[in-house]
């Protein structure tokens, strides 16, 4: 019924018990069932098997599942049309996928209950169609980021926090090949010679693997997922990331084409505030963002996206965040988005701010609000600059005015930790001050953490800036909270 999935050449009169469809499976994949079976038996002898305890039992059940499952994939690849099967519904194809596993499973005598059988048809489903192991983990809206160490072990983070998942691969080959899958759908290649990758998925999920030898133990592959629905400003209210007070400040800040820097360590939701704070932006106004991997989605009409590129492998092609830069003005932004700053475009983009093209924002991976900055001032001298320190300094503290600090807590929350306003230079060294802060104040018994957003006290250097846009803040937001 679905032979057009089949390969043509699969010959349709291979050996069939009677009484059921014709058995699909091709003369050459079925040798290689029988091997199976014979190294399933030698792993497994019966014998052994009743004699282990549940545990033993359980986990031998599951690698003989797995040895299963991988015999069968490739009977699959041997039997299924691949370039049929682009057409196919899903329905059509997982219908195919189950009677060639159907026969395999009785050539190779094996009997599975109702789950198992399901459960297989499941994994088959996704190693032929998608990423094997990984697709369950990418389907799972709880999960954010997928962490591969070796085929044995898969970490997810879930609500901040890293869990160790019982999903494996059969082993390094098996990883490997979803590896390949990924990269060679995005026209990247890895292996010895070019052991690691940056890439987007087809669904928008950033994707980075590094393989063998320099990575020791089997290939890692890390995964930020893309979350469809962005977390907006009231959902990062209501979560607790920060108040309507700071959500009040922070409107004012972009609405008025404050300079905003977003700082924050490896996933603290440094992305995540860019991207709500955007939110706050006329959508009269021409946006452009420059990201190495695109991951904003901005939700203004007037939107240009630009994403950098890696040189290939002759070293030719690449495309820098400071190449995008500096195209980017001259394509009459009104403001300039750069995802992450990390290398020599600070210089352009501090320019930029300085230049017209105030209320850009970037993120940079820093600590505090002092730290961001020290973190500037080592991008530009890495960029190889020579500045004097003072003219780097005030060139930054002109640039940027705002820096809001995105943390990660132990706990796992995700929190705005700090809002910090840059108001000058005092002789050599940049002032600042906090306007909005998270005060900790203990852990509860079960390591949560209990603390509060309060106000510092500080007015802001930009209130008259606020006033004269229309944003007539109350006084009361920059009240400090009185401990009770
Ligand atoms: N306040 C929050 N509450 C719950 N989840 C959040 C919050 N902020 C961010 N997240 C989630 O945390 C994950 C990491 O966020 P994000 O990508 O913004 O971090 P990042 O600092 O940009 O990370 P990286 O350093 O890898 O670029 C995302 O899956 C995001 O949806
Ligand atoms: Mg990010």
């Amino acid at each position: 019924m679905f032979s057009k999935y089949k390969k043509p050449n699969a010959p349709k009169d291979a050996p069939a018990a009677a009484g059921r469809p014709k058995v699909s499976v091709t003369p050459a994949a079925a040798p290689k069932v029988d091997e199976a079976r014979k190294s399933l038996m030698k792993a497994m002898p019966e014998k052994r098997a009743a004699e282990a305890g549940p545990v033993d039992k359980d986990k031998r059940r599951k690698e003989r599942l797995s040895e299963i499952k991988l015999e069968l994939h490739k009977s699959l690849l041997d039997n299924l049309n691949l370039a049929a099967l682009e057409s196919a519904s899903e329905a059509e194809l997982r219908n195919e996928i189950n009677s060639i596993a159907n026969e395999s499973l009785e050539e190779m005598g094996i009997v599975l209950n109702r789950d198992e059988r399901q459960a297989l048809s499941q994994d088959l489903f996704f190693e032929v169609t998608g990423l094997g192991p990984l697709e369950t983990l990418l389907k799972d809206p709880s999960v954010n980021d997928i962490l591969v160490n070796g085929p044995q072990q898969i970490f997810v983070e879930r609500d901040g926090k890293l869990q160790l998942t019982d999903i494996t691969f059969k082993d390094e080959k098996h990883l490997l090949r979803i590896i390949d899958k990924i990269v060679s759908a995005v026209g990247r290649r890895v292996d010895e010679s070019n052991p690691y990758v940056d890439a987007r998925l087809a669904d928008g999920s950033r994707f980075n693997a590094m393989v063998p030898p320099i990575a020791v133990d089997g290939s890692l592959v890390s995964i930020r997922k893309f979350k469809k629905d962005k977390l907006g400003i009231e959902e990062l209210v209501k979560f607790g990331a920060f108040t309507e007070e700071m959500a009040a400040y922070l409107q004012a800040a972009v609405s008025t084409r404050l300079n905003v820097i977003v700082s924050g360590g490896t996933g603290s939701g440094k992305t995540t505030t860019l991207n709500a704070l955007s939110g706050f932006i006329d959508d009269a106004e021409r946006i452009l963002t420059i990201e190495d991997t695109a991951e904003l989605q901005l939700q203004q009409t007037h939107v240009g996206r630009m994403e950098s590129r890696p040189p290939n492998v002759e070293g030719r092609g690449g495309v820098s965040q400071r190449d995008c830069l500096k195209n980017a003005l001259r394509m009459r932004p009104d403001r300039i988005i750069v995802g992450e700053t990390r290398g020599e475009e600070v210089i352009d983009m501090l320019q930029a701010m300085n230049t017209g093209h105030d209320g850009s924002m970037t993120t940079i991976h820093a600590n505090s609000a002092r730290d961001g900055v020290s973190r500037l001032e080592n991008m530009i001298a890495m960029a190889g600059i020579e500045m004097p320190l003072k003219a780097m300094r005030s060139q930054i503290s002109s640039a940027v005015n705002l820096i809001v600090q995105a943390s990660r807590l132990q706990d796992g929350s995700r929190r705005m930790t700090s809002i910090t306003e840059i108001t000058g230079m005092e002789g050599d060294v940049i002032s600042m001050q906090e306007i909005f802060r998270y005060q900790r104040v203990g852990l509860t018994p079960d390591n949560k953490i209990i603390g509060h957003f309060t106000a510092t006290g500080v007015r802001s250097h930009y209130s008259d800036r606020f006033k004269l846009w229309g944003y007539d803040l109350p006084p009361a937001i920059f009240e400090p909270m009185v401990a009770e």
